[in-house]
């Protein structure tokens, strides 16, 4: 926390605004909007209460497709069966760690040869790297397929000058504890249409329809954001450009510290952007390095620190092993030898140093 927080929590304490809305979530939409550049936002509970909203207001059913880069957390695709719909995983490509706008492409050109037409596309701005949406949005708009931008884990990212958050026709972003700013836990729905935000705020607020009584004409659901969190969160936006910069310096240490030793390379960074560092992410490749991801995340492991797997791809969960993918192979190779490095705001160059040397001294190399 970075002081301000206590101050804006203390603010709403005393307007009495203990309830979801109220000031601080007018404000904290209209600075995170500012921020962002997009014309509209809803605070709301969580990132997987945005992505389920985003699902509804695209009226997605039983039955319709949306296409979903394979490699996220969960929530990317649980949202798509909220709404019982099938997710299509599509892989990543090396480049970006990102959806494959090549194999986005191909599936789109294969759905319209049987004349199915995907109901929606989701990409996801990995570890705080924006997706390449140069391509993927011109992608999607050729077929018509709305895009869904998921920026949950990259909020501060940029692409192509334009903030994480800015692409498609919705974005997501999540204020959850692990995140580069947090409201403890909390989400946002943003986009350029008033009306979508609009409804997104209805449907959010149990579908009240207008009236003295409680009147129902949609199913509702309780998804806004609190008030006193929304403080927390105005007080984490004012200092997420140090977060990101502290997140760099986090990387830009460990380049400089293990880089060179054989068998690790690091996530790669995108030509058209710059990540919000969220996560620090290597990939360890045991022939050259002498031993394998799970070796090194255990011998950090016996020293009480935390490292942890790149997601494993959706379409090997086993939750979603009925669903259809297009390739795969690039996401599972990035599973098998990834690691997420610890990364948090608050880590010493001790803490990193310490980090650094169990890495080095698990290399078997030479
Ligand atoms: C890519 C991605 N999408 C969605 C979410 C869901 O956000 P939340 O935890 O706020 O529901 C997360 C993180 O938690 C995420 O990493």
């Amino acid at each position: 926390m970075s002081g301000l927080e206590e101050q804006l929590v203390a603010d709403a304490f005393r307007s009495n605004w203990i309830a979801p809305l109220g000031p601080m979530v007018d404000a904290f939409e209209n600075e995170m909007c500012e921020y962002i550049d997009v014309e509209h936002g809803a605070a709301l509970s969580s990132g997987t209460a945005a992505l389920h909203l985003a699902m509804l207001l695209l009226e997605i059913k039983a039955s319709d497709e949306v296409l979903c880069a394979t490699l996220t957390f969960s929530a990317s695709a649980n949202a798509i069966t909220y709404v019982g719909a099938q997710p299509v995983f599509i892989d990543c490509d090396r480049k970006t760690w990102n959806l494959d706008p090549d194999l986005l492409e191909e599936e789109l050109a294969a759905c319209g040869e049987t004349g199915r037409r995907p109901k929606a596309v989701i990409a996801v701005d990995l570890y705080g790297q924006c997706a390449d949406y140069g391509r993927i949005e011109e992608i999607c708009g050729r077929f018509e397929v709305p895009l869904i931008e998921d920026a949950a884990e990259a909020l501060g990212a940029t692409c192509n000058g334009r903030k994480a958050g800015a692409f498609g026709k919705m974005a997501v972003f999540s204020f959850n504890g692990n995140k580069i700013i947090t409201t403890s836990g909390g989400g946002m729905l943003v986009s350029s249409d008033g009306e979508m935000i609009r409804k997104a705020r209805f449907l959010a607020t149990q579908a009240r329809d207008p009236a003295p009584h409680y009147e129902h004409s949609h199913v509702g659901y309780n998804y806004r954001m609190s008030n006193i969190l929304a403080a927390l969160g105005r007080g984490q936006l004012s200092v997420l450009d140090k977060r990101v910069a502290t997140r760099r310096r986090n990387y830009e240490y460990y380049k400089d510290a293990i880089s060179e030793l054989p068998g690790i390379e690091f996530m790669p960074i995108a030509s058209y952007g710059s990540p919000n560092y969220w996560l620090t992410d290597i990939l360890i490749t045991p022939e050259e390095f002498g031993v394998d991801r799970e070796a090194v995340r255990l011998a950090l492991e016996r020293e009480n620190i935390e490292s942890r797997p790149i997601w494993k791809p959706m379409h090997t969960q086993p939750v979603f092993k009925h669903c259809r993918a297009r390739g795969g192979s690039v996401s599972e190779d990035l599973f098998k030898r990834g690691l997420c490095l610890p990364s948090g705001s608050q880590m010493t160059y001790n803490d990193l140093e310490r980090v650094a040397g169990i890495i080095k001294s698990c290399c078997k190399a030479g």
